[in-house]
């Protein structure tokens, strides 16, 4: 039987870096990013669909999705977004179950990082759920500094995500990542071990 673990946070509050954390320590990962990615990949025919619904801007020119048009239109209107998730959630949701089924079938730990993992309902499918955290003000500069938003555009990315607590309270298990780097891999370490023991 594999264990599997779903990871998710907010942005910017380091949940590729743990997944990366648990990656070295021999654990099998997927990412539900990844599968988007995979479910919008040029010539994918959902794109059909997004051409129809929210316009041509957002097709790139080379077929694929323009994630940055896409992006803006879906933080600018709430409408939108839940527009752009009910065409293309169900298909990421099956893509990942069956990415997840395979990969537990020949790993005895997976760990899947799943930005939305409480919104789109996501806990069934996990063993334990992680939420990665990092104080508020820290999560605003690494969104500024790594996406080159304003204050302004990082703050409103943040607001429109389900409040960090709510998830906390959610969660099995947390790890803050405020701090350096061997703190959050040594944190990774003890919870590898925890859940080995268990
Ligand atoms: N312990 C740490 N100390 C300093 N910087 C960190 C730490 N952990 C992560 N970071 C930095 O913070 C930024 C965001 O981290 P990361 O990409 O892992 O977040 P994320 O939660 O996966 O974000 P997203 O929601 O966009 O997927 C990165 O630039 C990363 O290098
Ligand atoms: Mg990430």
């Amino acid at each position: 039987m594999s264990f599997k673990l779903g990871i998710t946070g907010g942005i910017g509050t380091g949940k590729s870096a743990v997944v990366a954390d648990f990656k070295e320590l021999g654990a099998a990962v997927l990412s539900a990013d990844d599968v988007a990615r995979e479910v919008m990949a040029a010539g994918s025919p959902v794109l059909a669909q997004l051409r129809k619904t929210f316009g041509p801007q957002v097709i790139a020119p080379n077929g694929g999705v323009n994630r940055g048009v896409l992006g803006q239109l879906i933080f600018a209107d709430p409408a939108k977004r839940q527009q752009l998730n009910q065409i293309v959630q169900p298909l990421i949701r099956s893509k990942f179950e069956d990415e997840l089924t395979q990969l537990a079938a020949q790993h005895a730990f997976v760990v899947c990082e799943v930005p939305l993992l409480f919104e789109e309902h996501y806990e069934n499918l996990f063993d334990a759920v992680l939420v990665v955290e990092a104080p508020a003000g820290v999560q605003q500069e690494r969104v500024m500094s790594r996406d080159g938003l304003t204050r302004v555009a990082a703050e409103r990315r943040i607001a429109s995500q389900m409040p960090l607590a709510d998830k906390l309270e959610r969660a099995d298990y947390a790890i803050n990542t405020d701090g350096p780097e061997q703190l959050r891999q040594i944190q990774v370490q003890q919870l590898m071990n925890h859940l080995a023991e268990n």
